[in-house]
């Protein structure tokens, strides 16, 4: 019986002993737990770095942001030279803003080395596109480079660019100028059509460099060179702005006066500028100079209902909407045309009145 006890006693001994191991068990266990719950803002955290890291590794692919999602967008744009150029700004601002996107806005002036210092401060601030309407076309390889190496697609608004490699951009959308300078041509071509000639031409280019300047230049010579006629007595920048275009045509009508019969501005601004002079000279812009300007901007179309100005080649600055969809498109994996060109027409002084209350820019 002693035995028997004894043996009872040793069993309940190893039961406690067994108890207490497993009672130690589970505290060890439960101990485990409390720093793992104090730890859970440092996994989540960890997690979401790691997603973080991810998705910038999936976007740094396609460009920084992605298809649907809110993006930073940076827009250089020339500056504030023409009524066309206020009306662009515009439609492209509110395209952004509209979209829900946010718009970092950089006006350059009119000059390259404020565009190239947006363009860097863009990088630097690492947006996910940048709008740029370079002033000038050539000279932008090595920001564009730059905004290439960060993985920032480029959108060419308006005015392209002069550059051989067309990685260094996403798309271009804008204007065909030269066509737009061969129908200034055209027009003129047929409204002369009786003249024998000499028909004295002077010429109102925009800024020296820039891509309508060049290009509206090159489609209109293209034309009025099939006929002997047409000769082109001056030409000269007035850099797309109203006062320049005034200035120059002042010293035009000074060296030329009466000899002058048509003015081809490369911008409507200028041709209104110009018309200003010529009135003060003592002579009927739209009748004895003939007055061709492009843009079609509510101005000009003052002017020809005021029978002071003959034709306005349209130029069309509202192409913001088809801008962002081309942005937003590009983020949702679609491949884009390098260039994709803005539909466009031209209206005649007979049009004028009628059309004037319709105009949106
Ligand atoms: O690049 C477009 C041209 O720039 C417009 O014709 C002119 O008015 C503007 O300044």
């Amino acid at each position: 019986m002693k035995k028997f006890l004894a043996s009872k006693g040793i069993l309940v001994l190893l039961l406690g002993l067994l108890l207490l191991l497993a009672a130690c068990g589970s505290s060890e266990e439960s101990s485990n737990e409390e720093p793992a719950a104090d730890d859970t803002p440092e996994q989540t955290e960890e997690e979401n770095e790691t997603e973080e890291t991810e998705t910038e590794t999936e976007t740094e692919e396609e460009g920084n942001g992605e298809a649907g999602e809110k993006l930073v967008i940076g827009f250089s744009q020339v500056g504030a030279e023409s009524e066309w150029r206020t009306a662009n700004t515009k439609s492209i601002q509110d395209a952004i803003t509209d979209a829900g996107h946010e718009l970092k806005f950089s006006d350059a002036q009119q000059k390259q080395e404020n565009q190239i210092k947006a363009i860097r401060s863009f990088i630097t601030q690492k947006v996910d596109a940048i709008v740029f309407s370079p002033v000038v076309e050539t000279g932008f390889e090595t920001v564009l480079q730059e905004a290439k190496d960060a993985d920032i697609p480029v959108f060419l608004a308006d005015r392209s660019v002069d550059i051989e490699d067309d990685s260094l951009w996403t798309t271009f959308l804008g204007s065909d100028f030269v066509e737009e300078g061969r129908k200034a041509g055209n027009w003129l071509v047929e409204e002369m059509a009786d003249e024998e000639g000499p028909v004295n031409i002077v010429e109102l280019q925009g800024t020296v460099g820039s891509a309508p300047a060049i290009d509206r230049k090159e489609g209109f010579e293209e034309i009025i060179g099939s006929e002997d006629k047409f000769e082109i007595i001056k030409s000269q920048t007035g850099d797309f702005t109203r006062a320049k275009g005034k200035e120059v045509m002042e010293a035009f009508l000074k060296s030329d006066g009466e000899n002058i019969d048509v003015l081809y501005a490369h911008n409507d601004d200028m041709a209104i500028g110009a018309i200003q002079a010529i009135e003060e000279y003592g002579l009927k812009p739209g009748e004895d100079i003939t007055i061709i300007g492009v843009d079609a901007v509510r101005g000009a179309f003052e002017a020809m209902a005021d029978g002071k100005m003959n034709v306005t080649i349209e130029c069309n600055p509202l192409f913001g909407p088809q801008l962002v969809d081309l942005i937003e498109q590009h983020f949702a994996g679609e491949e884009l045309e390098k260039r994709i060109a803005v539909e466009e027409s031209m209206y005649t002084m007979d049009q004028a009145e009628e059309l004037l209350p319709t105009r949106e820019y």
